[in-house]
């Protein structure tokens, strides 16, 4: 097959890790005979630094038209980068966030496996992994707090800041829909992960899942309070198939799956939207202190490379 691809380096590790990420997809195009064509783009930090804004819109129109997106990682260190003194809507994050909306990649797919040569790297007791955990966070990316309004203003003399979380029916059906799919291919279990305790946002969220899961019978649903979930991956993590939850929620969350698995820099990432469109990235961040050193992708990149069946 012959596929587009935009390529998105970006900041820190960034450029450091696509490089072995470009050495994997020669050797897939060798393989298999297919071929890949590579167009480069600024985002992030990088795109600040030339062009005034982290995501111009030829970047995103490149990206837009491509078969696939890969991106390295985006942003700096956010107490001492220049680019954190800008306004908000202009820093490295903000380009990120762009074209997670406008390309509509409302699935994100973050899966924590434990490889049998990263054991010792676990942080947990090893009779705990016996036999090993293999999970699917299923995030949401394109709603909730993150693209709800916020604003920081004064009222009656002192500082108050906002955000705004909204979810619709529309949005957590999709996702919900995605979650299911998938557990229909591995073990057939979803956790929907959620604050219903607390937040009207995640007292829709299980009422949705709810009715979206009479439509798959064989696939066993249990809803799980966030706050416990934080603490199940730690102590259990081998009950887990499916993780469903919101775009905060998962940030989170995946970020402390990762780590179970060894190391962050071990965990994948594929943002996708109905048709087969999608953005593949690591799931950590750009690393500024170890930028530039190829400590990164020798330790993890070298050891395992991105298995793309953990997607499928
Ligand atoms: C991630 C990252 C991003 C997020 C940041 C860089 C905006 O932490 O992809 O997990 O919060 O989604
Ligand atoms: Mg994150």
């Amino acid at each position: 097959m012959k596929k587009n691809i935009t390529v998105i380096k970006g900041d820190g590790i960034g450029p450091e890790i696509v490089n072995e990420a470009l050495k994997v997809l020669s050797a897939i195009e060798v393989k298999y005979n297919h071929s890949f064509q590579y167009t480069e783009v600024l985002m992030g930090g990088s795109s600040i630094d030339v062009h005034g804004v982290p995501l111009c819109e030829e970047a995103l129109e490149t990206a837009r038209n491509a078969d696939a997106v890969l991106l390295g990682s985006i942003g700096g260190n956010t107490d001492t980068s220049p680019w954190y003194q800008l306004a908000p809507n202009i820093r490295p994050e903000a380009g990120l966030l762009k074209i997670r909306k406008e390309l509509g990649l409302f699935a994100n797919l973050r899966p924590a496996f434990l490889y049998d040569e990263l054991k010792e790297a676990c942080v947990l007791k090893t009779e705990l992994i016996d036999g090993g955990f293999d999970m699917m966070i299923m995030r949401e990316l394109t709603g909730g707090l993150y693209f709800g309004e916020r604003n920081t203003q004064e009222e009656n003399g002192v500082m108050v800041a906002r955000d705004s979380m909204s979810y619709s029916e529309t949005e957590i059906t999709r996702i919900a829909k995605r979650a299911f799919d998938i557990a229909l291919k591995r073990s057939k279990k979803v956790c929907s992960v959620d604050k219903a305790n607390v937040l009207d946002t995640s007292r829709l969220w299980r009422k949705v899942v709810n009715e979206v899961s009479k439509d798959y019978p064989n696939v066993t649903l249990e809803h799980m309070l966030v706050d416990n979930c934080a603490m199940q991956l730690v102590k259990n993590p081998k009950q887990f198939d499916v993780i469903l939850t919101e775009n905060m929620f998962g940030d989170i969350l995946s970020d402390e799956a990762s780590m179970i698995t060894g190391s962050i820099g071990m965990l994948p990432s594929a943002s996708l939207r109905e048709d087969s469109f999608g953005m593949y990235e690591p799931s950590h961040g750009s690393a500024p202190d170890i930028a530039g050193q190829d400590i990164e992708s020798h330790c993890y990149y070298s050891k395992c490379s991105y298995d793309a069946t953990l997607f499928i």
